[in-house]
Parts: structure tokens; sequence; C-alpha cells
């Protein structure tokens, strides 16, 4: 089922579909900690592994049911409270040098905590919000995880890699622009105008760089399965992971473009 659907210009998220989505999310971001702690992290490390099991044990469940039930929902509710409390707390040693940070970026536990954090909102208060709105919102959400996942990359590749890290450099640049953009659209936005022609061509351009960016990870997703690329990126599934978040960002823009283009738009001045 697509997540979000729209009915008379009000857009809202599919809990279920979205619960698919994240835990298998939820999941590898237990990995990549785990896989990213120093090694004599040891009550760290099992930790991350319990999340690991926690999150593919309900993603199991998940892959089952055709309705989301009150008591898998709030399973669901707990699990995510508890990998955001240890996201945070597995940042919070770091920033106060209290562990040696092994090879998780403080940066990258903030950005997984982020995502954690929409996900959590998303099954405690699904709410139809206006098609400009959410639009506007999930594009300030999503061009900063796209802006942070080329960051990730390009510290992540060997300095010898020069053509992935120059096309990444290109990314970076064009992606932090769109983000900017995308955030003032939001703040002009908040005036609730009736048309906005100029999100439509703006969302446009996001789609086209967001398809490249996608096109690139998968690339290198490929690349490094079949060890051809040099860096410290601590499995290839990292590469798949951040590709699929792009795809999930595209899905959603395929709902709310149509919907934003029949509700906030018109030819004519
Ligand atoms: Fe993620
Ligand atoms: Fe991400």
């Amino acid at each position: 089922m697509n997540s979000p659907q729209c009915h008379k210009c009000l857009c809202e998220y599919n809990r279920l579909t979205e619960a698919r989505f994240w835990t298998r999310i939820l999941m590898e971001h237990a990995l990549f900690i785990k896989l990213g702690l120093a090694p004599n992290e040891t009550k760290l490390s099992a930790e991350a592994q319990g999340f690991v099991e926690l999150f593919e044990s309900l993603l199991n469940r998940l892959n089952r049911v055709k309705k989301l039930n009150p008591e898998l929902l709030a399973e669901l509710i707990e699990a995510v409270e508890a990998i955001i409390e240890f996201k945070a707390k597995v940042l919070r040693l770091i920033i106060q040098c209290e562990m040696p940070p092994g090879s998780n970026y403080p940066l990258l536990l903030d950005h997984i905590r982020r995502e954690a954090e929409r996900f959590l909102k998303l099954l405690v208060s699904p709410m139809a919000e206006d098609s400009l709105a959410l639009l506007l919102q999930q594009e300030v959400f999503w061009l900063r995880i796209m802006k942070e996942h080329i960051e990730f990359i390009i510290h992540l590749l060997d300095p010898s890699e020069r053509e992935l890290l120059k096309q990444a450099h290109e990314f970076r640049k064009t992606f932090s622009r769109l983000l900017e953009t995308a955030r003032d659209l939001d703040s002009m936005a908040q005036t609730s105008p009736h048309r906005f022609n100029d999100v439509i061509q703006f969302t446009q351009n996001v789609i086209q760089h967001t398809r490249e960016l996608r096109n690139f990870k998968a690339a290198a997703f490929e690349l490094d399965e079949m060890c051809k690329i040099l860096g410290i990126i601590s499995d290839p599934l990292l590469l798949d992971h951040v590709r699929r978040e792009a795809d999930k960002f595209l899905s959603e823009l395929d709902v709310l473009l149509p919907e934003v283009e029949r509700c906030h738009s018109s030819q004519n001045r």
C-alpha cells in the first residue's frame, strides 16, 4: 500500500507500510552501531545485538499480519523508544569523551536517531495533513538525510577514490542547496497560500536529483559487493540501506507532488 495516501488534499501515512519499512531500517542501524564500536565495548556490543534481534523478530511479525493490531503497535513503540535512547546514550558517551568513538561518527548516530524519531512520530500520532505542508516538511526532513548520506560516503571512501569522491562532492553541493531552498519554501508555506507554483518546479528538480543520487548509491553498492571500492565501509549493506531510503523519499514524492499539483497550483496568475 502507498504511504502516504491522499484524499481531498489531505495526506496521511499508513502505519503498517511505514512500520515494515522502518523496522528493517532500525534493525540495520543496530547492526551498523555494533560494527562501529571499539573492540573492547563488549557490553554496548551485546546491547546493539539485542536490538538487531528484537527488530528482526518484530519485522517477521509485521510481514505476517494484515493489520497493525494494538498489541504489536505497543511493542513496536516500546522498541523504537528504547533504540532512540540507546543511540542517544552512545552519542552522549562519545560527545563527552567517555568512550572511544570506534568508527561511529557522531553525526551518523544523530542521523539514525532522527530517523527513529520520525518513525516514532508516525506510529504515535499519525495525522492527516494538508498536502502542501506535508510535502515541504518531508522535503526538509529527507533532503537533510540525503545530504548527510553523501557526507558519510565521502568520509568512508579511501582518499584514492578520486573519481567517486568528485561525484560525491558534486552531490553534496547540490543537496545542500536543495535543503536550504526547501527550508525557505517550508517557512513561506506557513502563511498558508492557496497556490504555490514554485514548489511544483522545485519538487520536480528534487525528484530528478534524488533519482541520480539513488542510482549513484545503487552503483556504489554493486561495486562494493564486488570488492571494487577502496574505503572503510564496514558492510556493503550500508550502501543498500541508504539507497532504500532514497527510494522511500522518491515514493513519497510520487504521491505528494500530484496532490499538491491538484490542490495548490494553477496555470494562470
Ligand atoms: Fe538509516
Ligand atoms: Fe539515513
